[in-house]
């Protein structure tokens, strides 16, 4: 159900921000000219810039740049993720709140966004720079119906929407890494943490955590790191590349429990930065150098063809491009 507030910005944006007079609004909520101005009161105090001309009415003239449900939920179009979207001001990691949404009970495709963590998690225990209104930082719940060996599928199902989300709001030649980072130009502008509750044979929720560096000036990144902003020279839109992300998570999501995994490595393909390159892969037991030359279809883990001519499959681990 839409809130009073959310129903006059629909009318502001339908009018293609136009003048709307608080007669009008009145007329189509039901509701006095009066109780309309107390709707502008709050609406303006959640950041939106509204004009007010005494014969014209009411005037849009910004939207906050702040990650506002009903802002992202605006024309956002899709049928699974993003039907229900938490936004927090602040959180220790937006994994665990969605982690504690889904062990309630809540559904496939709920999203739970924070403007700011302090406890972003990354892989391998590291930490995910997280300052506030700065960057996206998101985790969505899914339900796949496959085995945990198979989560590795899903991290790169999220890198492909993620590189080309970004791709598509900035044009920015974004690249994957295998298996969760998107890089543009060697650096690291987003990072995807996947986790899971599962039964030796199903998963019973899977949390996808993304985090993408939007606004972040370099003082607040790791010098391996980089930002959109930091690479375009100026702030971009950070609504519309959290709705761009939602949008080509669910289109990918749905090739892939409709159509198989197969009809997405050809996209991570094109966007590999890792595939053909050589590589230096440390897991749990070894390290060791060798060549990425393919991707395994049934479990999306990485293959290296080592130095001895062994080919070697990493599930999880930390992979680095050599060249
Ligand atoms: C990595 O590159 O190691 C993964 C980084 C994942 C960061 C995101 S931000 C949203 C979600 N909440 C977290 O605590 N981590 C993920």
């Amino acid at each position: 159900m839409q809130s009073i507030d959310d129903k006059i910005l629909s009318i502001f944006k339908q009018r293609k921000d136009a003048f709307v007079s608080g007669e009008e609004l009145s007329r189509i909520l039901g509701i006095s000219r009066a109780a309309i101005w107390k709707h502008i009161q709050k609406i303006k105090e959640m950041g939106y810039v509204v004009a007010a001309s005494p014969h014209l009415g009411y005037q849009l003239t910004a939207t906050p740049d702040r990650l506002i449900p009903s802002e992202i939920k605006y024309e956002l179009n899709t049928h699974i993720i993003g039907k229900e979207i938490y936004t927090y001001q602040i959180l220790d990691s937006t994994n665990n709140t969605a982690e504690k949404l889904a062990m309630d009970g809540a559904e496939q495709g709920v999203v739970v966004i924070a403007e700011g963590q302090f406890k972003g998690r990354g892989r391998l225990g590291r930490s995910w720079v997280s300052p506030k209104e700065k960057g996206i930082y998101l985790s969505v719940i899914l339900r796949p119906k496959i085995p945990p060996s198979a989560t590795p599928k899903i991290t790169l199902i999220a890198s492909v929407a993620t590189a080309m989300a970004i791709r598509k709001i900035s044009s920015l030649p974004a690249l994957i890494k295998w298996p969760n980072d998107v890089f543009i130009k060697n650096k690291k502008i987003s990072g995807i943490l996947t986790e899971i509750a599962a039964r030796p044979d199903t998963i019973k929720f899977l949390i996808l955590g993304i985090g993408i560096n939007v606004n972040t000036p370099k003082e607040f990144l790791p010098a391996e790191a980089t930002s959109i902003s930091e690479e375009l020279g100026q702030p971009i839109n950070r609504i519309a590349l959290a709705k761009e992300l939602l949008r080509e998570l669910e289109k990918y999501y749905l090739l892939f429990n409709h159509k198989g995994f197969e009809c997405i490595i050809g996209e991570w393909q094109n966007l590999s930065a890792t595939l053909g390159s050589r590589v230096r892969v440390e897991d749990s037991e070894n390290v060791y150098e060798g060549q990425a030359v393919g991707i395994d279809k049934v479990t999306g883990s990485l293959i290296v063809r080592k130095d001895n001519g062994f080919s070697s499959t990493v599930l999880s681990g930390d992979v680095k491009i050599l060249e």
